[in-house]
């Protein structure tokens, strides 16, 4: 059954108007003068497909309030930043215990020992830094691994992103590394340090390493910001062959696909990384980053220090490594990113999945369910995508948005980006039959 257009538009404006109505207070807020850029205090905030932002009045677990006094069951949270739910409550323990005891001294504080030892036992690498954002730690990791192996170039996959670091913003277009169309102030040719590659292509990978001068392949496992996208049977192991062969360092980028389970795609599938880099969610929601490395980059990194001066390293920031991230990351570790909490975060996922992949068969939809542990979405296309080009071929904005809409209507908000759904482990048990039922009178007003 087809989507009619006509019927699209008309639903989209009724649902705007049904939002502009039932939120008079946020509204009221949406266009003042209130000292920020456009309004907000980060841009992105207007990114949303909604007429004007709700505003947050409070969330917990996997619920938001809004400031018209909705309550909404969140499968967004925070596009991954409140992954394990909303102000979980040993973190937020934590954080007041920590509050009273001093915030950030630019020195380690007392809980550094345990927080070392969780991660070695939980990601696998010997050796970590702290940063404040997953962008951060790429860019930190990206430095570290051009220092070590003397190349000036790294490699990413077509659709990727991992965050605010320059050289990972590009895209393959007509078989060109090209910047992104959308960066501001971009002051360099970003092909000059960068190549792009197609996702699962392992030809075109093998190619790009022949010059020689690759630092590092930066990725995730499977991309998840392009819609999502798994890797082909045995495509990691080339690219981990691939990358040895030639001197490469691996870094995996495991921000979003943490949702995999409680190692991530590399604890879960057994991956081998040089790098490994984790944010968002990580500490609950207290700003951090992590990037953790093998014996040979830490020998790399101490050659490198060996030989040149002391001071500004391009790496670190005053506040990374704060008493306040440590003792957030610490009781996240402990207490939230559990083997109970990872259940039943995944649970709640198949349920959404298992539900939207009946309602689309029902209505004889061409559409397909991607799920990476706790985290999915729809793609509009009969099969999945293999890569970002075939993936962007699907995309439908018009269709996404009002979908997007129609959900925060009926109660149910979900990622800005793709309709992505992420199901936190608090997520009640009826919420995922709901959120279908929601989403078939959303379908049903458009075909
Ligand atoms: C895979 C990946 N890495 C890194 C980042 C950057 O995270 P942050 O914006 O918290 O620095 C993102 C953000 O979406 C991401 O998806």
């Amino acid at each position: 059954m087809p989507i009619v257009r006509e019927k699209l538009r008309e639903f989209k404006a009724r649902e705007s108007a049904a939002y502009r109505l039932s939120r008079p207070l946020s509204a009221a807020r949406a266009n003042q003068e209130n000292g920020f850029f456009g309004g907000v205090p980060q841009h992105w905030m207007l990114d949303w497909p909604m007429p004007f932002p709700l505003v947050v009045q409070q969330a917990s677990g996997t619920s938001l309030t809004d400031l018209d006094g909705h309550v909404l069951t969140d499968l967004c949270l925070g596009d991954t930043g409140a992954m394990f739910g909303h102000n979980p409550a040993s973190v937020a323990k934590a954080v007041q215990a920590q509050a009273s005891r001093g915030l950030t001294s630019m020195l380690p504080s007392a809980d550094v020992e345990e927080v070392g030892s969780l991660l070695q036992a939980r990601f696998g690498m010997p050796y970590w830094q702290i940063t404040l954002t997953a962008s951060d730690a790429n860019r930190f990791a990206l430095r570290a691994a051009r220092a070590i192996t003397k190349r000036s170039k790294i490699l990413v996959f077509d659709g990727c992103y991992h965050g605010a670091v320059d050289e990972t913003a590009v895209n393959l277009t007509a078989g060109q590394t090209v910047a992104k169309p959308s960066l501001w102030g971009q002051a360099y040719d970003l092909a000059a340090v960068t190549t792009c590659v197609p996702f699962n292509d392992v030809e075109a990978l093998a190619a790009a390493f022949v010059p020689g001068d690759i630092a590092c392949v930066i990725m995730e496992p499977a991309l998840t910001n392009c819609g999502m996208v798994a890797p082909a049977p045995g495509f990691l192991d080339e690219v981990r062959r691939l990358t040895r062969a030639h001197g490469t360092l691996l870094l995996i980028d495991e921000t979003h696909t943490l949702s995999t389970g409680p190692g991530g795609w590399t604890g879960t599938f057994g991956l081998e990384p040089d790098i490994w880099v984790a944010g968002k969610a990580v500490a609950g929601g207290i700003p951090t980053g992590v990037w953790g490395f093998t014996e040979e980059v830490k020998l790399g990194i101490e050659r490198v220090r060996a030989e040149i001066p002391s001071g500004h390293s391009g790496v670190g920031t005053t506040l990374s490594g704060s008493a306040l991230q440590m003792a957030a990351l610490r009781a996240c570790l402990e207490n939230v990113m559990t083997e109970t909490n990872y259940a039943a975060m995944i649970t709640g996922a198949i349920a959404l999945e298992d539900g939207i992949t009946r309602l689309i068969a029902h209505l004889g939809l061409p559409w397909s369910v991607i799920r990476l542990g706790a985290r999915l979405e729809t793609v509009f296309a009969p099969s999945l995508p293999t890569n970002a080009e075939q993936m962007r071929a699907t995309f439908d904005y018009d269709l996404e948005a009002a979908i997007h809409l129609g959900l925060l209507n009926r109660g149910f908000l979900v990622t800005p980006f793709h309709n992505m759904l992420l199901a936190g482990p608090s997520l009640s048990r009826e919420a995922p039959a709901a959120y279908v039922a929601a989403l078939n009178s959303i379908l049903n007003e458009i075909i």
